[in-house]
């Protein structure tokens, strides 16, 4: 296999603190991510992911591991590194305030050596992508939220390196503009054009854009695989069964009291049934009650739970 673009091998980040004790923030974490790849960390508040982000992109020196970008050393040799990398931080801090947007994409472009000239292009379809027209000349801290976001994620493409670290990019966004960069994120990890390692609190965003989560919980990796793994994985025991009409109150009752973990939504002509059966003899069972009730089974099938279901089951510590 070829040589991964981003290599983490047992890092390791402790936060000294006299008041608080120390922090280990991460424990021991190791992955491998190849060239193109577009990951998801997800974790819950406090679980480590922008200690990782920081620690990849040397503005945090770690405790101890090893930390390589497209084959330079992050930790001996940061300024090689930073020649690879580039992060979007929370608080977009990466732009310049007092520059306008066009200064601000001018200064990331040049940043890299290349002529203004050669990169002109590059930066009037950002901004066009980016939806920045009508703000060129704005200064960014006069920008909403939301623009500024945009804007700190468009000088980093605009930077061209292969590695691209996005923490929480979404962050604080309203649904339009969060959906907005979410497609362009899309398209860009469509297109394989960089490497992308993305920390997310939204699992659609992750499950959205990313072929593969790597989920940290108290600073240790508890999964690393594909999505569609870990759908295959936890779709083993979810059914779904619809059935036309409704139930009745006592109807519904009966099926709670006699399955566990079973959901009963009813929506127009059908109810659909969402069911954990451990045992897949219950699938029968289930569909037994139905009949009995004289109800109409139009469906049954696998259920693919989404990203958020298997989350929450994998950090409550099921499934390991
Ligand atoms: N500068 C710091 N000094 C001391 N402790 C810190 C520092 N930064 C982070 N921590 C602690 O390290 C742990 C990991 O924090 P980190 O910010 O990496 O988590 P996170 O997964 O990014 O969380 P969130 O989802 O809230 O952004 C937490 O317990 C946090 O309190
Ligand atoms: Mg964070």
């Amino acid at each position: 296999m070829a040589e991964p673009v981003i290599r983490v091998e047992n890092l390791t980040k402790i936060y000294r603190s006299r008041r608080r004790g120390d922090i280990v923030a991460v424990d021991n974490v190791s992955f491998n991510i190849y060239k193109n790849e577009v990951v998801g960390l997800l974790g819950p508040n406090g679980a480590g992911k922008t200690t990782i982000i920081k620690s990849i992109c040397t503005i945090l020196r770690p405790t101890s591991g090893e930390i390589w970008v497209d084959g330079a050393d992050a930790i001996k040799n940061p300024r090689a590194a930073l020649e690879k990398v580039t992060a979007v931080l929370e608080g977009n801090r990466n732009i310049y305030w007092r520059l306008t947007v066009k200064d601000n994409l001018e200064f990331f472009a040049g940043l890299q050596g290349q002529s203004l000239r050669s990169v002109q292009s590059h930066i009037d379809e950002l901004i066009e992508t980016f939806g920045l027209k009508e703000k060129i000349h704005e200064q960014a801290r006069a920008l909403s939220r939301g623009m500024q976001q945009k804007l700190a994620v468009a000088c980093a493409l605009v930077k061209r390196t292969p590695i691209l670290l996005l923490d929480e990019p979404t962050l604080g966004l309203d649904v339009e503009t969060s959906y907005e960069l979410r497609w362009i994120l899309k398209r860009m990890a469509e297109r394989g054009e960089r490497t992308i390692l993305l920390s997310s609190h939204d699992m659609n965003v992750v499950q959205d854009i990313c072929e593969r989560v790597i989920i940290i919980n108290h600073g240790k990796i508890v999964v690393d695989d594909r999505i569609e793994n870990l759908q295959k994985l936890f779709s083993a025991s979810a059914y779904r069964f619809e059935i036309a009409g409704h139930l009745s109150p006592s109807q519904e009752q009966k099926l709670t009291e006699q399955f566990d973990l079973i959901k009963i939504n009813a929506d127009g002509q059908h109810t659909v049934i969402e069911a954990e059966l451990l045992d897949s003899q219950k699938v029968y069972e289930i569909i037994d009650v139905l009949k009995e009730n004289g109800c109409r089974l139009e469906s049954v099938g696998k259920q693919y739970p989404d990203l958020e279901e298997i989350f929450l089951r994998i950090v409550k510590g099921e499934k390991q």
